[in-house]
């Protein structure tokens, strides 16, 4: 967030922070504190909405500690949640803002403006933001989050004044879509720094308070030039022989070739030539199941050539959360694991599952573009049955290698093309065949 603000929320910016319910106002309010605590910055905390003590738990929970905070002076959290009349709200500001001048606090919350404002007219309540909030935080030089609700399904907080008066704008929505909870936020302004021109995807995690998802940079990976050379089987080496390292492979298989095979026969022939890391992931597989197929290909390759590999398997099930998540997920994992290849199956589960085809691309272009950065070469299976009638973006990968069944032969065999702007070598059209051993060979013409 500090990255896409260009540095962060300028100081002595007084920013509205609204939000449907659920959607990590609190959250973002403490962790703002929290991180100004952690670097010595005082803060106040006001809230109408939750007791001091219950404050305490679930931020903890969250990974915020704000007691020894408490302790050593620093941080102040005012309950209001006992004042039901607009009289007691002001006590409660007054010794708030006596509290932000008594401590020299640097960042202050109030948690929520609604609670106050509902127990006044419209006409009242615009008075109390403009006079008592903003301008009245000014003298102190504060940098403060103003809570407010925002009802579902609503797009302002309703004072009329909020999109001119605050210094910022930050709308934090959590709303069902299609079945799945996505969480999304929207700087609509930010006085004195650029705003990011995105809407932005956030998670709220135990241990990390709330995390927002920035857009993948492009480098230059550094790793590319390194050139993957002979695999310790002939005729996937003749399909990718070449291959720079951190290369994205769009493996194309019809609806009779198993697509989580082919990705495994690719992956494997990689990481037994070169040893390293493999990480398997799958979208509709079991672990036993991808664990049985490793075993029957692995008989394809020289024994000598397993020992040096290291194979995780990663099952997922794409169902359960936004395409959104699953993708950071699956960057944190690899970010974390660092393999050398990562094989996806099937791909085109995710393009099917996604909202949208925009959603797709956006989450696929980010890990496609970390992916080359940390150099891990990936291969993708896509069923084209699940596909043909979607837009395949095939230009998004490096290099693409279709496979199709070919009938009328006594063995199993398959059409083989692979081309692509890092493919250096054609090989051609090829016919790759498999004897009842698992034993793959090149069919010549
Ligand atoms: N440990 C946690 N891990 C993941 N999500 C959490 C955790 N604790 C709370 N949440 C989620 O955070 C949301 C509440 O955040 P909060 O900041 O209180 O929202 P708001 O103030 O906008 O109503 C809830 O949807 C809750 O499910
Ligand atoms: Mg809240």
């Amino acid at each position: 967030m500090d990255e896409l603000l260009n540095g962060g929320i300028p100081r002595g910016n007084i920013i509205l922070v609204a939000g449907t319910p659920g959607a990590g106002k609190t959250t973002m309010a403490a962790k703002f504190i929290y991180e100004g605590l952690r670097r010595g910055e005082p803060g106040v905390y006001l809230s109408f909405l939750e007791s001091k003590a219950d404050f305490l738990k679930f931020m903890k929970l969250l990974g915020m500690d704000f007691e020894p905070y408490l302790r050593n002076g620093t941080f102040r959290f005012i309950e209001g949640l006992q004042s039901t009349t607009f009289e007691a709200a002001r006590e409660n500001l007054i010794e708030f803002l006596d509290t932000v001048a008594r401590i020299g606090a640097k960042r202050v919350v109030i948690d929520s403006i609604t609670a106050i404002t509902q127990m006044t007219t419209l006409r009242g309540a615009r008075e109390l933001v403009k006079n008592a909030l903003v301008l009245g935080l000014r003298p102190y030089e504060v940098t403060g989050l103003i809570v407010a609700e925002l009802p579902i399904g609503y797009e302002i907080v309703g004072y009329g004044l909020e999109e001119f008066i605050f210094d910022g704008v930050i709308i934090l929505k959590s709303e069902f879509s299609n079945g799945i909870l996505r969480r999304t936020l929207q700087v609509r302004k930010m006085r004195g720094t650029v705003i990011p021109e995105i809407e932005l995807h956030y998670d709220i995690v135990a241990g990390d308070g709330i995390r927002v998802y920035a857009p993948v940079r492009i480098e230059d990976s550094g790793k590319s030039k390194e050139v993957r050379t002979v695999t310790p089987l002939e005729p996937v080496d003749r399909v990718f022989r070449g291959l720079r390292r951190g290369s994205q492979v769009l493996l194309i298989v019809d609806k009779y070739v198993p697509s989580l095979a082919v990705g495994v026969l690719a992956g494997l022939a990689f990481v037994y030539s070169s040893g390293g890391k493999l990480l398997i992931r799958s979208f509709s597989k079991s672990p036993d199941i991808v664990r049985h197929v490793i075993d029957l290909i692995s008989n394809a390759f020289p024994t000598s050539k397993r020992a040096s590999a290291e194979i995780i398997i990663e099952c997922l099930n794409p169902t359960q959360e936004p395409l959104y998540r699953l993708a950071h997920r699956a960057r944190d994992n690899e970010l974390k694991l660092r393999p050398d290849y990562l094989v996806i199956d099937p791909v085109s589960h995710l393009l099917k599952l996604s909202g949208s085809l925009h959603e797709f691309y956006r989450d696929h272009i980010n890990n496609i573009l970390m992916r080359r950065k940390l150099g891990i070469t990936t291969f993708y299976s896509y069923a084209d049955a699940e596909v043909r009638d979607l837009e395949l973006p095939v230009e998004l990968y490096d290099v693409t290698v279709r496979i199709r069944r070919k009938w009328g032969k006594a063995k199993r065999c398959y059409d083989v093309e692979a081309y692509g702007i890092l493919k250096p070598v054609p090989p051609g059209p090829l016919t790759f065949c498999i004897d009842p051993e698992w034993r793959l060979f090149v069919e010549e013409e």
